[in-house]
This record gives structure tokens, sequence and C-alpha cells, in this order.
């Protein structure tokens, strides 16, 4: 039996998941693995609030600094979050020659390069399954299952907040607002709800998954992003009754052109396709690669339990690689792709006007639209009810990104729309 030893830094929510994983099923992984895990820090600075989970044996300090100079401890689990004094502690791990374990995606979103790299240099691991999807195992798919296929794209509904939000307001008609309250009450908004309706949570996911998927490095300030909190409820609606579903997702796409679109966008998903049945709180990941073609990815993408799975697999992977010659990263960059700016984009649109109910309106908006070479797939005009405007929606065939602007630019400073009209993707 080999004993593993770890350090846990950062008493938490996921942080109990993962020790009731530990205690509960310590035979379990045995007998799997041939493994013994055994914590012997727990490293918090609030060590009075009550847990519902406690590790006997384990030394509760608000000392990191004891863990990393043990010479017994293996791997030092970091589960505080954030990218201030969570770097410290990865980065002054690896220096002690730990290997680290994270579920923090902002941190190896927006500042990951440095502290592979020092991995690397040291020849230790980062275990960093949980960061993305919870306990979807998407980060073990990419990196082992598909190590032998060519990945093209990388579409997924990469956060619970949004998810839940946009179900609970097309299924129930629930205002954004209460839908949110809703999400905080269940326990998978972030602390700061900001990073999930803004769309800055999924961005993060996203260029982690981009960067492993496609082997390149992704510059995560240039991921375009845009939440869910401009969208109103009649675009859920309208985008029901043309057979779509109004999604957030985190897209990576690797295009002819040899450029990377990395971006998190709400966008309409036909009804028909996978990520549409993603519904509530759930994750799904759907990956088109060369050889399995297209693959989905579907689970619990938050909480302590699921995250705390994919913390555990990756402290027996690297408990595993630790006994063998193999060293790895698992974050490997071969490549050296652009990233595509969110102008030089194609993809088709639904567009929403406010249009003022008159004469030559609708010819006007179409004569734009041909100006910029947008051919029109569909046009829907409600009737006029209380307000001096008409909702008119259009769908577009595929179109440039540039094309579409400028013809909402166009159209906004002609006399006949309220407002700018509303672009939202479409995906096929
Ligand atoms: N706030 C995140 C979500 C938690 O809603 O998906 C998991 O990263």
């Amino acid at each position: 039996m080999s004993k593993n030893v770890l350090a846990l830094v950062g008493y938490g929510t996921i942080g109990c998941g993962v020790i009731e994983i530990l205690l509960k099923n310590k035979d379990l992984i045995q007998k799997r693995t041939g493994l013994e895990l055994v914590l012997k820090y727990i490293v918090d600075k609030d060590l009075t609030t009550p847990r519902n989970v406690q590790y006997p044996s384990a030394k509760l300090t608000n000392d990191y600094k004891e863990a990393l100079m043990d010479e017994e401890v293996n791997t030092v689990i970091e589960l505080i979050g954030g990218t201030g004094f969570a770097y410290t502690l990865i980065e002054e791990s690896l220096k002690a020659g730990k290997n680290v374990v994270t579920a923090n995606k902002a941190l190896l979103a927006e500042k990951g390069a440095p502290l592979f790299k020092l991995a690397q240099e040291k020849s230790k691991a980062i275990g960093f399954e949980g960061s993305v999807c919870g306990g979807i195992p998407i980060i073990r798919t990419i990196n082992d299952s598909l190590a032998g296929d060519n990945i093209q794209s990388v579409y997924g509904i990469v956060n619970g907040t949004t998810n839940y939000i946009l179900t609970k307001m097309l299924e129930e008609k629930l205002d954004f607002k209460v839908a949110l309250k809703q999400a905080q009450k269940l326990g998978f908004a972030e602390a700061d709800p900001t990073l999930d309706i803004e769309g800055y949570d999924a961005a993060h996911k996203i260029a982690i998954l981009a960067e492993i998927a496609f082997n390149t490095e992704i510059d995560y300030q240039k991921v375009y992003v845009e939440g869910i909190t401009r969208l109103e409820l009649s675009d859920i609606h309208n985008a029901q009754e043309l057979g779509y579903v109004l999604k957030l997702l985190a897209i990576a796409k690797l295009d002819p052109d040899n450029t990377v679109e990395v971006r998190v966008n709400p966008a309409l998903v036909p009804e028909d396709n996978q990520l549409a049945s993603v519904r509530n709180e759930f994750n799904g990941v759907l990956i088109e690669s060369s050889f399995l073609t297209n693959s989905l990815y579907y689970g619990r993408g938050a909480g302590a339990r699921p995250t705390g799975t994919a913390v555990i697999a990756d402290i027996i992977d690297i408990a595993k690689f630790n006994n063998s010659s193999v060293k790895t990263t698992k974050r490997i960059q071969f490549n050296h792709y652009k990233m595509k700016e969110i102008g030089d984009i194609e993809s088709r649109y639904y567009v929403r006007f406010n249009a003022f109910d008159k004469s030559g309106v609708l010819s006007h908006i179409t004569g734009i639209f041909s100006k910029y070479d947008i051919s029109i797939a569909s046009v829907i005009q409600k009737e006029r009810s209380i307000s001096d405007t008409v909702p008119l929606i259009m769908t577009t065939h595929m179109a440039k990104e540039k094309n579409i602007t400028s013809a909402l630019n166009d159209i906004e400073k002609l006399d006949f729309t309220k407002g700018r009209g509303k672009l939202i993707r479409i995906i096929e």
C-alpha cells in the first residue's frame, strides 16, 4: 500500500466535500488504486466556525508554511479561491516540492502560465479538474481520452447559475432577479454573482478548456465576454417561437484560418441540439473532434460533492504518476494560434428592434442589411399594443459580425427604431 500525505488549504464548502469523500470512500480508494490517502493538515484562517465535516486526525492550523515544511506532505490542495493569496500558496507549494491540486478557475485562466511553467521546472503537477464544470471529468476527457484526436470546437454551458436563471425565466416566467436569488440560496452562485451573470466565470472556464483543447496559450484578457443581464424576457420567448432555446454559451473554436475564437455570449441554440436540453444548474459540454466526432459531457458543474470528486480524482492521478517516471503538468502547449477578434467572426444572428410602426421602416432596414451583404432568414413583426413601437424580430443567414454591427450602427442613426437593435448570435 502506497501512502500519500495531503494538506488541504481552504476549509470551506468544497474542502468539506473533499474531506467527506476521503473519509467515506477511504476503503474504496485503497482497493481500487492501492493508495492510502491521508490528510495531515487542514489550513484555514477561520478555525472557529463549526463545519459539518471533520477529519479528526488532521492538524487544524492557520499556518500553511507548517504544511509546506513537512517533508511527508506530497500534495497541497488549494481550495481558497481568488487570484491573490491562492497564487502565492501554489507558487510556494511548488517551490517546496509539492504537487498541487486546485479548483481555482479564475487563477488558472488569468495567471496560470507562470505557475504551470514553475510546475514543469520543478517536475511537479498541477491538477485542475475541479476548476471547470465541477464533477464532469472534462479536463481529463480532453487531456487523456481525446489525446489522440483533433478537437475543432468546444461548446459549453459551463455556468450553472446563469443556466438556472435562463431555465426558470423560460419555464416558470420568473423574473431575472428572483431566479438569481434562488440560485444564490441553492449555493451555486459565486460569492460575487456578477462573475456568473456577466459571463466572467464562464470565460475563465472556456479559456482553460481552449488552452488544453488546442494546446495553445490563451490570453484571458482577449476572451470576448457578454453575460445575460441585458437579455429581456421577450428574447427568451421569441427564441422559443423560432424553435430555439436561449443559453449562455462558452465557445472555443479552431477556425480554418488557424485562429481561435474564444468567447462567452448568449446564443440561440436549436431546440433539437443536445445543449438545449441542459436545464437548471446542470452543465453540458459538446466537443467536436475528427475521429470521435460529436461527444457530449453532462452533469453537475458545482457544489461540494461534485467538485470534491474531481479534486479526489486529481489527487489519485498525481499519486499514481508520482510513482512512475512520467511527469506532466497536463497543460502542454506547442501551438501558437492567434485569437480572433469578435468583429472577425461569422455567425447567424437574431436581431430585435423596437421599431416605430410607420411606412417604409421595414424596407429601409432590409435595404441597410442588403448594403452590408446580410441575407435575412426570417422576419416577425408583432402587432402594436400600448407602446409606440412594435417588436421587429429578424434572423439572418451566416454574416460577418463586422457587417451586422455596421448595419445596426446605420439603423440606429435613422428615426425608425427606439434605441439600438438587440443582437444575439445563433448557433447551428
Ligand atoms: N458559480 C459557478 C456556477 C460555480 O454557477 O457554475 C461553479 O464554478
